[in-house]
């Protein structure tokens, strides 16, 4: 038996291009006009974008509460995304309106262009300056200072915010404390019910939250974002306990900042086997049976540790708040500024 492996070519025939079809403005003087318009409106959007962005930033006082800070940061959003998409949309329109409108068939060639290739296409350039309007007889002088304008001040949406930051003073005391005090308790997080040292089981773990934090003032909510604690229970034999915290845990039971020492996100991956908690953002990993010390990863310090104890009715207690700040390192390079220090003891 044989296979017959030839293929075979049916051959049809080439169906072209649709006719070409001239747009509005190609035909219509008024059309190109208007086109033009619309065109440089998009840009003038974006030149107010810009403004409202750099305006908004120096403007818009940035207080302590989550308001002020939503204000600031739409009013900042609104003014970059107005720059950016009206720079996108502007040229979109301008090709599709106003640019040189005709078909081109580009053949497939070697890898290397001839040189007649290169000067055609040198000259293909030459040529869309001079439709664009960029250049030759029909200079498009609106158009022409919208874009340029549009383009040059641009980064300043993204640039203002960024170097006023830089020199910013930064209020640090209100990141080295958390809402955690002596007798608080462990609370799940989200709904609140605190937790028995009963209810962790070896290798089981708990989101926690402050118990009340969920009654605060919707303000406050930021103090959840400082607060939030891994609660963990491992068999007391794997546990070693770091000098000078014997009582920092509970047979067994520990809890660390659920906020990542690098840049801040979410610690959530606990290892059962390993001890290892990993976070999901660029792979820092602790290891908490030994102090939650970093074993790969970014991080440059351990999560800070949560003291806690177990109350009269057996549920899990805060002996009081972090003893470091929690977060990025950032704050911990802080306190060896003399200045910053004296700012973060007050
Ligand atoms: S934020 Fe956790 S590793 Fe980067």
């Amino acid at each position: 038996m044989s296979i017959d492996n030839h293929t075979e070519h049916v051959e049809f025939e080439d169906p072209g291009v649709p006719d070409h079809r001239p747009r509005k403005a190609d035909v219509d003087d008024k059309a190109d006009k208007r086109a033009e318009r619309q065109t440089a409106f998009l840009f003038g959007l974006s030149i107010v974008g810009t403004l409202i962005a750099v305006v908004g930033y120096f403007a818009i006082d940035l207080g302590e509460d989550v308001e002020s800070i939503q204000r600031f940061t739409m009013v900042l959003g609104l003014g970059i995304f107005l720059a950016m998409i009206g720079i996108g949309l502007g040229a979109i329109h301008w090709a599709k309106t106003l640019m040189r409108d005709h078909e081109m068939v580009e053949e497939r060639h070697e890898m290397r262009s001839s040189d007649e290739a290169r000067e055609g296409a040198i000259q293909d350039l030459k040529d869309g300056v001079v439709d664009s309007g960029l250049g030759g007889p029909k200079r498009r002088t609106l158009l022409k200072g919208s874009l340029i304008t549009a383009l040059a001040i641009a980064p300043l949406s993204v640039l203002v915010p960024q170097i006023g930051s830089m020199g910013g003073d930064w209020n640090v005391s209100k990141f080295r404390h958390t809402m955690w005090t002596a007798g608080t308790r462990l609370a799940r997080d989200p709904d609140g019910t605190p937790i028995k040292a009963s209810d962790v089981t070896i290798g089981s773990v708990f989101h926690v939250i402050p118990e009340g934090l969920n009654d605060l003032e919707h303000h406050l909510i930021e103090e959840k974002a400082k607060a939030v604690v891994l609660l963990i229970r491992l068999d007391p034999k794997d546990l070693n306990v770091q000098p000078g915290r014997e009582d920092w845990s509970f047979d067994g039971i520990v809890a660390y900042s659920k906020i990542c020492t690098h840049v801040g996100c979410p610690v959530a991956l606990y290892e059962q086997q390993t001890h290892h908690l990993l976070c999901p953002c660029h792979q820092s990993t602790f290891d908490v049976a030994n102090g939650a010390k970093v074993v790969f990863g970014p991080a440059k310090r351990p999560l800070p540790q949560l003291p806690i104890a177990v109350d009269d009715d057996g549920y899990i207690v805060a002996q009081r708040d972090f003893e470091e700040p929690v977060g990025p390192s950032f704050w911990e390079r802080l306190q060896g500024d003399d200045s910053t220090a004296e700012e973060v003891d007050h």
